[in-house]
């Protein structure tokens, strides 16, 4: 990849402030399921199960973003034009991260979760939601340090397509490589954070030697199945979005994907509260939110 696509890739995926706070009327709430119901009839694209609020909000500002008048005038767009459809999903998938968030809970992963991977053949994880890639890296580093890099191989998955392009450069803004710093220290990082980047005025870019165990794949959590067993999975941050009922077919996917005795790790406002009935899981590090499946 090319320097040019790079800076492009990653500018494309730079946050978006969080949008603007629109009550929806009565009216726009029933063009906004029209236009969920349309994304899903017309490209498989399935929000039905997602938390209403935050949808409404990103749909609402779109169509201003947009300037059109009405959600169903955006929805007319969205089913004529590829440009609208795509620019509507990206404002819908959230992408806010950053490396070694929330540092505690990559301190007890390593502390805690890595010495009972140590002995396993071949350590498989899967990041379901990972975004542009912060996590996934930080992983990456937090292995190579632990001396399990060439065992493992680190499965990263999301359903925005340019948020995986962005993380497949492995670059990240310079501007943020303080805090990054900051985190990977109280994660309990074993090296200065600089020897694993080179920089230019704008970006680091993490070495390539980190990439060599990682696959990143489109994958669609609602409607795409379980494609491998894993030993850990992390899904942090993203079943937030999902109302009860899609948590709950969620964790049904994660629970056949995961090993007997493998972690889940989930975002610290997430629990395993609306896991199916028969599901066990031993609260592992219950205050990071990781479990372990008996
Ligand atoms: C807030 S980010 C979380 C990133 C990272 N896991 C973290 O905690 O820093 C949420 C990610 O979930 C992804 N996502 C949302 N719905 C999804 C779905 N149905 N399938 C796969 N990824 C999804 C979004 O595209 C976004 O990249």
């Amino acid at each position: 990849m090319n320097h040019q696509n790079t800076i492009q890739l990653q500018q494309e995926a730079e946050r978006f402030p969080e949008p603007e706070v629109i009550a929806p009327t009565e009216l726009q709430e029933i063009e906004i399921s029209l236009l969920i119901e349309g994304l899903y009839q017309m490209y498989g694209y399935d929000f039905r199960g997602y938390v209403k609020a935050s949808l409404s909000r990103r749909i609402l500002n779109r169509m201003k973003a947009e300037r059109l008048p009405t959600v169903t005038a955006l929805l007319e767009k969205v089913l004529h034009e590829q440009g609208y459809l795509e620019r509507l999903l990206n404002d819908l998938s959230i992408r806010m991260t950053e490396m070694y968030r929330d540092p505690s809970f990559f301190a007890a992963f390593r502390e805690r979760v890595v010495p009972l991977l140590r002995d396993l053949p071949e350590i498989r994880i899967w990041h379901a939601g990972c975004a542009t890639g912060e996590e996934v890296y930080s992983m990456a580093i937090l292995m190579l340090e632990e001396g399990l890099a060439d065992k493992t191989r680190i499965y990263a998955t999301d359903m925005n397509e340019k948020a995986l392009a962005a993380a497949q450069t492995s670059a990240f803004p310079l501007k943020k490589m303080q805090q990054y710093t900051k985190n990977y220290l109280k994660a309990g990082g074993k090296k200065a954070f600089s020897e694993y980047y080179t920089t230019d005025h704008q970006y680091a870019y993490f070495s390539p030697h980190l990439e060599e165990n990682l696959i990143f794949a489109q994958h669609n959590l609602v409607t795409d199945g379980s494609f491998n067993e894993f030993h850990v999975i992390l899904c942090r941050n993203v079943l937030i979005y999902f109302d009860n009922d899609l948590q709950q077919k969620v964790h049904l996917l994660f629970h056949n994907s995961l090993a007997e005795g493998g972690f889940m790790g989930l975002g610290n406002k997430e629990s395993l509260l609306f896991t199916p009935k028969g599901m066990k899981y031993e609260e592992f590090i219950s205050h990071e939110r990781i479990y372990r499946k008996v």
